[in-house]
């Protein structure tokens, strides 16, 4: 999930001034970024420092991520004469700061804590893109969808080249797993992600299936598309908060697995609290296997470093309790 950092006090003198995306491209400061987490909490992954618009950026599309607000473009995406600012990444040239990134993570990470890179999917890309900013009807990219069709899936076929090339070439520099974040999905009417967003990520997870990785796709608010979001091809969903992980494991059919679901708001309060929350979650697991303990979304900057600590003992403890009782 995105850490969001900004809950670690190591994160900020690192991070520096400036936007994210400087921090981003400096491949020594990415990696120590990445690796904060690991340190801190002893969790059994790393996710790559790096932001859903990268591909976009290093694209030179025009897009910003403006501190406390979120990607932001200067000049929205509004009609065919700005596909051109979507051309076709060369991952040597314009991606060389992520492969340094990625190989530098592969070196000093622990052998069992694989990384994992990650990509946007393009409703959620495109979400920006069109908007301009955050959104929260997205209407404008909703708006573009469904009065443009032939555009709109000209935009997304760039943008999914886009993630492709990204994931690719983490994959190629060592990345063990990747996950594609379709955040604002779950915004959709099931029939309206059917027909115009589906097959961009089905595009994307075929193209990474011959790399043997595990694909993670995740978006929030996806409790009616969870049987959907299997289906373009992922091996492991994410859950929010708003979904039972055995009403999610329902509705998926058994066929992958799943990841969440701890509400990150609950991370705020006392950890007696969220002891309680992670103990429900565990029991409507029951045991299943292929579950991947995580928030449900990203960690909010308030959050105590101390009780996520806390949470992750607490989960390994659990995990090699049932283990030893399996066995
Ligand atoms: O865990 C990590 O830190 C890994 C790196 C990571 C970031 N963004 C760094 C980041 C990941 C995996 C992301 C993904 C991302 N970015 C998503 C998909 C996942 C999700 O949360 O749904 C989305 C939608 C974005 C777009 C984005 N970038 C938003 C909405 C924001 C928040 C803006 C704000 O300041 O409130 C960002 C900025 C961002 N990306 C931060 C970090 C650590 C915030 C801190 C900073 O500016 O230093």
């Amino acid at each position: 999930m995105r850490q969001a950092g900004r809950s670690l006090p190591e994160y900020f003198p690192v991070r520096g001034e400036g936007t994210i995306l400087d921090a981003i491209r400096d491949a020594d400061r990415a990696t120590e970024i990445t690796l904060q987490p690991v340190r801190r909490y002893g969790v059994d992954a790393a996710i790559l420092f790096s932001d859903i618009v990268t591909p976009v950026w290093a694209a030179g599309f025009g897009i910003d991520i403006t501190p406390g607000v979120g990607p932001t473009c200067d000049r929205p995406f509004a009609s065919a004469a700005d596909l051109d600012r979507l051309r076709p990444l060369d991952p040597d040239a314009d991606l060389a700061f992520q492969t340094e990134t990625v190989r530098n993570l592969v070196a000093e990470l622990p052998p069992q804590v694989p990384l994992i890179g990650f990509a946007g999917a393009p409703f959620t890309l495109a979400a920006y893109l069109v908007e301009g900013r955050p959104s929260k009807n997205h209407d404008r990219v909703k708006t573009l969808m469904a009065s443009e069709p032939e555009l709109w899936h000209r935009l997304c076929d760039r943008l999914a080249d886009l993630a492709i090339a990204t994931l690719l070439a983490q994959v190629d520099a060592g990345a063990r797993a990747v996950q594609l974040f379709d955040s604002w999905a779950g915004t959709l009417h099931p029939e309206h992600y059917r027909r115009w967003v589906a097959p961009h990520s089905v595009k994307i997870m075929d193209a990474l299936g011959d790399t043997g990785v595990p694909r993670f796709h995740f978006g929030v608010n996806t409790g009616e598309l969870l049987d959907q979001m299997a289906d373009v091809g992922a091996d492991v969903v994410g859950v929010d908060w708003r979904t039972p992980i055995s009403v999610a494991r329902q509705r998926t059919g058994g066929r992958v697995a799943l990841q969440g679901n701890l509400d990150p708001a609950l991370c705020q309060g006392s950890f007696e609290v969220v002891e309680a929350e992670v103990r429900r979650i565990l029991a409507d697991n029951d045991g299943h296997p292929g579950h991947v303990f995580n928030l449900g979304h990203g960690v909010l900057p308030t959050t105590d470093p101390e009780i996520l600590g806390r949470v992750v003992e607490l989960v390994h403890a659990e995990g090699s309790a049932r283990g030893a009782a399996d066995r």
